[in-house]
């Protein structure tokens, strides 16, 4: 079990998992909308959160370094997110490939959601491992926020 508010288990570094090659990663806001988004299908096309799985190459090129399945995501954040925690996922791994901005903060907070415990701005195109059973959001972005994320898979 982790403990809230120690910022190692909330945040850290993930370099068992490698680098992702550009021509494996699709960037283009347009294309991405154009998949069936797997969070809500609200036919919005600025989703607050927008989810989509990525090509099997990206898989197969992520799973050898789990020992569990796993399902890899692009996710997309068009708006500011509030303060939340995830539904179906205790933790993930995440990759920014879009900032959406200069210094956008990973925010967690406590229980009422009122006080930040921990807050970071997660480097780009670096691995990540990111506690999301705890209350958490980001800063405020000024365009399109593009990660993907890796998480246990559900079958
Ligand atoms: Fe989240």
């Amino acid at each position: 079990m982790h403990k809230k508010g120690n910022p190692m288990k909330l945040f850290e570094l993930s370099n068992f998992i490698p680098s992702i090659p550009k021509n494996l990663v699709i960037t283009d806001i347009e294309e991405l909308y154009k998949r069936p988004n797997a969070f809500d299908d609200s036919g919005e096309w600025d989703w607050w959160y927008f989810s989509t799985k990525v090509d099997n190459e990206l898989q197969d090129f992520l799973q050898p370094y789990f020992n569990y399945p796993v399902e890899v995501y692009y996710q997309l954040s068009g708006r500011q997110l509030t303060p939340h925690i995830d539904q179906g996922r205790t933790f993930c791994y995440n990759y920014t490939l879009l900032s959406g901005g200069p210094d956008v903060k990973t925010r967690w907070y406590d229980d009422n959601m009122e006080n930040i415990i921990y807050e970071i701005t997660a480097p780009i195109s670096t691995w990540h491992r990111l506690q999301v059973d705890v209350p958490h959001d980001i800063s405020e972005i000024e365009s399109h926020r593009l990660s993907l994320t890796i998480q246990a898979a559900t079958k």
